[in-house]
């Protein structure tokens, strides 16, 4: 099948068929570590693809998944190893009293069951988050998804705070006065929930802010956001499906960076380097509740199947192995700083945030005023980058932060050449 017919039976036969993400459709046949390859053997530079963050098509897991699939494939309810070791190699790398693990099939399940679990133990019904947030798409997990809820659709049950973007600072504030700004919004949405009867059940976050633009927020202020929601009787609930997994090098999770201990803790996408397995981690304490209550109860027909389970033992491994966290913290310290030589030759360039292999370019209009490039210039900018052999793509709120997020194999020679890439594309689209 070429191309276009390929293009054309994918908008017929699938919904969001005609969706692209660049103006010329990739079609890409192979992967391998940092590389990907398309139809006609073209080579890409793959700065994008965190589910990969071993690098595609790792040879361990590649022979862990076939071995395991010619071997036995069944589910949960049957005695099996790899289950239990996955389940104790995950809990390994929990700080103390995380050590419950259900295993799921995608971040949007591990999110729903989480929420289900704090709505069970708390007795409230309200959940915080961010404005411009995403968590998933299930009925209940896409109203915690504010980037794709119009205003007039959202449910009184979700409490919306601001985002702390320090660059795009909506309270004319600094230092400690801006963190108390920004944990004013959170007081609001808790009165919010209050006032509505539904109470805080928890606040759900992912500490890298993706779909908020990758957002370093103020010192102190995750601590800040976790002590009002627990005076409010709600439970904190850390979506890792994005910062965790060694992504942000210094730590193995973003909660850790923030120096607090979340009573829920979400995994998906890296857990498996491309097979669905996703996975809940919660408290002792909660867990001891929930076995005495008679009507909870979660079966996940295919969440830690043998084969899913190895896949994801396998990834931990491999992750200590090749010391991948701290590859992610120095290959990650040398983007940064290439990133902040390239912004001081670009004005287009407003901010640059983010950590280890996780980072996030604001381009402005004009930085006087911050006014973001519209999504379709950014999609100009990533397609342009795509035909030089380069995969990234945008995120945020307002769609114009580009997104660098590689598989943490990314060595310093690959930055070099994504820079370049960048920095070629903005003077040919003559973004000064
Ligand atoms: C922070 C975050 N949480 C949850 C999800 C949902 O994960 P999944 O697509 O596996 O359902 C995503 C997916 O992009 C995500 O970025």
């Amino acid at each position: 099948m070429d191309n276009q017919q390929l293009i054309t039976r994918r908008k017929n036969s699938l919904i969001n068929g005609a969706h692209h993400f660049y103006d010329r459709p990739l079609h890409l046949v192979r992967g391998s570590g940092v590389w990907l390859w398309d139809d006609n053997g073209k080579q890409y530079l793959d700065c994008y693809n965190n589910v990969a963050s071993v690098g595609h098509c790792h040879p361990q897991v590649v022979a862990a998944l076939s071995d395991q699939a010619s071997l036995l494939n069944t589910h949960t309810r049957y005695l099996h190893s790899h289950i239990v070791e996955a389940s104790e190699a995950l809990i390994a790398k929990m700080p103390f009293g995380l050590d419950a693990v259900c295993f799921v099939c995608t971040g949007t399940e591990a999110n729903d069951l989480a929420v289900q679990i704090a709505r069970r133990v708390t007795g409230h019904f309200g959940i915080l988050v961010t404005e411009s947030s995403y968590h998933g798409n299930s009925a209940l997990v896409r109203q915690l998804s504010t980037c794709n809820v119009p205003l007039h659709e959202r449910e009184s049950f979700v409490g919306v705070f601001e985002p702390p973007n320090i660059y795009r600072n909506p309270y004319q504030k600094t230092g400690q006065a801006l963190n108390t700004a920004f944990l004013g919004s959170v007081d609001g949405a808790i009165a919010q929930l209050a006032d509505g009867g539904h109470g805080t059940a928890a606040v759900m976050m992912d500490v890298s802010y993706d779909s908020n633009g990758i957002l370093n927020p103020p010192k102190g202020y995750i601590q800040g956001v976790a002590q009002r929601v627990r005076r409010a009787g709600g439970l904190v609930i850390m979506d890792e499906v994005q910062a965790g997994y060694a992504r942000l090098g210094s730590h193995f999770w973003g909660f850790e960076r923030e120096g607090i201990t979340p009573d829920i803790v979400t995994v998906g996408k890296p857990m498996g380097a491309g097979h669905p397995v996703a996975a809940v981690i919660i408290q002792r304490r909660i867990m001891d509740m929930l076995q005495n209550d008679p009507h909870f109860h979660y079966f996940n027909t295919f969440g830690g199947n043998p084969v899913s389970a190895l896949a994801a033992k396998t990834v931990l491994q491999i992750l200590d192995e090749e010391n991948l966290m701290q590859n992610a913290l120095t290959t990650g310290a040398y983007l940064h700083e290439r990133l902040m030589a390239l912004q001081n030759n670009f004005e287009s360039i407003g901010d640059i945030q983010g950590s280890g292999l996780f980072w996030g370019i604001d381009l402005v209009k004009n930085p006087q005023t911050k006014e973001p490039f519209t999504p379709d210039m950014n999609k100009r900018i990533t397609s342009r980058l795509a035909e030089k052999g380069v995969l990234i793509a945008s995120t945020g709120r307002y769609g114009n932060v580009l997104k660098i997020r590689p598989p943490l194999v990314f060595k310093p020679e690959h930055v070099d050449l994504a820079v370049q890439a960048i920095h070629d594309t903005l003077i040919e689209l003559h973004h000064p």
